[in-house]
């Protein structure tokens, strides 16, 4: 064989051999830590909307007859209704109010609990409170009139 064609048949050989690896190299090299970055962070996301789910289950396991039965014992059908506007608002209206809102549990809870002076037909009055001191039953209440 001539000078010409060992050299011909040996270059293709080479670049197949050494391309690929530089290329592996790189790869390793350069995307590695990205990609440990990238799956962390995936990991953390999908960690945050676990919590995230998990959260929101609790929310929706209102116990209905409970918190019906407490409302019913503590006078509140006086003034309110679910869906229509009496002396107060409609626990719809309510809900609607603070959809998204992160301060209504709060200030329900506050409303239901701590007795603060409102006005009906313009005379004022004592709201009236939740007839328990139980946090879970009150907490249930709340949780209700919001989900209506
Ligand atoms: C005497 C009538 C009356 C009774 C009884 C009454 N409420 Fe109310 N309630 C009102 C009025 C009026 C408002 C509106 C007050 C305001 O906007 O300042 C109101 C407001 C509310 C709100 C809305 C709070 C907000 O932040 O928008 C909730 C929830 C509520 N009442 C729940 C209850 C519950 C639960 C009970 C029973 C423990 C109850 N109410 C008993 C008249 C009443």
């Amino acid at each position: 064989m001539c000078a010409a064609h060992k050299k011909q048949a040996f270059r293709p050989g080479t670049s197949l051999l050494q391309e690929p690896a530089r290329d592996l190299d790189y790869g390793f090299l350069t995307h590695y830590p990205e990609k440990i970055e990238m799956i962390t962070r995936n990991l953390l996301i999908a960690a945050a909307s676990m919590v995230v789910s998990v959260g929101t289950a609790g929310a929706a396991e209102v116990d209905a007859s409970a918190a019906e039965a407490l409302l019913k014992k503590s006078g509140c059908f006086k003034c309110h209704a679910v869906d229509k506007k009496r002396d107060g608002p409609s626990f719809k209206e309510t809900s609607a109010k603070y959809k998204g809102k992160a301060d209504g549990v709060d200030k329900v809870t506050k409303q239901i609990t701590t007795s603060p002076k409102i006005k009906v037909d313009g005379v004022e009055e004592t709201h009236d409170a939740l007839k328990t001191k139980d946090a879970k039953d009150i907490r249930n209440a709340v949780d209700w009139i919001l989900s209506r």
